[in-house]
């Protein structure tokens, strides 16, 4: 079937905006909103009795996994290891009869996924897989399908695919603690209900498209850009440069804030701007300290921040993109956007090819 991109310039811009709808369909899947309760699924496996889920995929699917990692081990009390495909396949990691493997792609055709699949079927491991293509490989080859439910998905670089995993992740690591005793009815109850609140949220940033289409103005005159973030902010701050680098060209890093000092710190200066992805976490103080390192050294600080962080936030940020207050389950989620809208913006003050960017592919099927 045909997808148009409606009154969109470009594919990208038409996904990004229709993260509220694919978010809660996909939410909808695996959560009862009425009941405030996550859905029993058909699984090959129980998560009582798992010691270790294996998560492995590739590029955006690979970073909403680590997110995932977060997530499964702090809500379920579930050790997580997030591979990257390619380096899984060969790693030769040894599984417990007590681990599961779960695989993330949106295509469900990307080769180095599907080989450590395969491996993961040779060792005799229950199988999931979280694929946006219905019938894809992936999908087939595994015990199971866990959907998302993101529609077809045109621009090279991923978006609303990426926030239906993050959203899949979610709602399954509730459902894991749910079933390994960890989080009780209660807990659960207003656990579903923060999450049902994500695509509110979702709505509420993308109002904030013209100041970071400003902010974006003043990015596309960089040529280096460094994430940082901390705990699930993290693999995000690795997500946004990685956006930012698929369609601007521009050279961007991810690191986890602390490890600020370990080298990039020696990059800063008035050349580098320093995007920070900073909630007002209880980690928060350590991001500012980390802020307040790049300040010292003349960096300029673009601030992804919500409102009680930029009260709190005790620097002179070139710019502050400032968010809802959203419960701290769904932060991956809504930020998320700033991210993607920041990249997106970039690219068409670059004049690049937004949708089609140079030298990749949206669906990755050789080694
Ligand atoms: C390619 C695409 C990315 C995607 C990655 C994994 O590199 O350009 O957007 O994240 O493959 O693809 P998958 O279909 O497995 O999620």
């Amino acid at each position: 079937f045909l997808v148009d991109k409606g009154n969109h310039r470009h594919f990208m811009e038409k996904e990004i905006h229709e993260q509220p709808e694919v978010i809660s369909h996909t939410l909808a899947h695996y959560l009862d909103f009425v009941e405030g309760t996550t859905r029993a699924l058909d699984l090959p496996f129980e998560f009582k009795n798992l010691d270790r889920i294996a998560l492995s995929a590739c590029g955006t699917a690979f970073l909403a996994s680590s997110i995932g990692k977060y997530w499964f081990e702090r809500l379920a009390r579930l050790p997580v290891d997030a591979d990257i495909a390619s380096e899984f396949r060969y790693r030769e990691m040894p599984l417990s009869k007590n681990s599961a493997a779960l695989f993330v792609s949106q295509s469900g055709e990307t080769a180095d996924t599907l080989a450590s699949l395969r491996y993961c079927r040779r060792e005799g491991i229950p199988i999931g897989a979280i694929v946006n293509v219905r019938g894809s490989t992936i999908a087939r080859e595994a015990d199971v399908t866990l959907p998302t439910l993101a529609g077809p998905e045109i621009g090279v670089a991923s978006t609303k695919a990426f926030t239906c995993q993050l959203s899949v992740l979610a709602s399954l690591a509730v459902r894991a603690g749910v079933e390994r005793g960890t989080i009780s009815p209660e807990q659960e109850r207003v656990l579903v209900r923060h999450l049902a609140e994500a695509p509110r949220y979702a709505s509420q940033v993308l109002k904030l498209e013209s100041q970071i289409e400003a902010v974006a103005h003043e990015l596309a005159r960089y040529r280096h850009v460094l994430y940082l973030g901390r705990d699930t902010n993290y693999p995000l701050a690795m997500e946004g440069a990685l956006k930012l680098k698929e369609i601007s060209y521009i050279h961007a890093e991810g690191y986890a804030a602390g490890e600020l000092k370990h080298g990039p710190i020696a990059l800063i200066d008035e050349k580098m701007p320093v995007i920070v992805i900073a909630p007002h976490d209880r980690i928060f103080e350590k991001t500012v300290s980390n802020m307040q390192e790049v300040a010292a050294r003349g960096g300029k600080i673009i601030l992804i921040t919500d409102k009680k962080g930029a009260e709190h936030a005790t620097i002179n940020a070139m710019e502050t993109i400032v968010l809802p207050d959203v419960p701290e389950i769904i932060t991956p989620i809504i930020y998320s956007l700033p991210i993607q809208m920041l990249a997106y913006f970039t690219a068409v003050v670059m004049g690049t090819d937004v949708d089609q960017p140079r030298n990749l592919a949206k669906s990755v099927t050789v080694e």
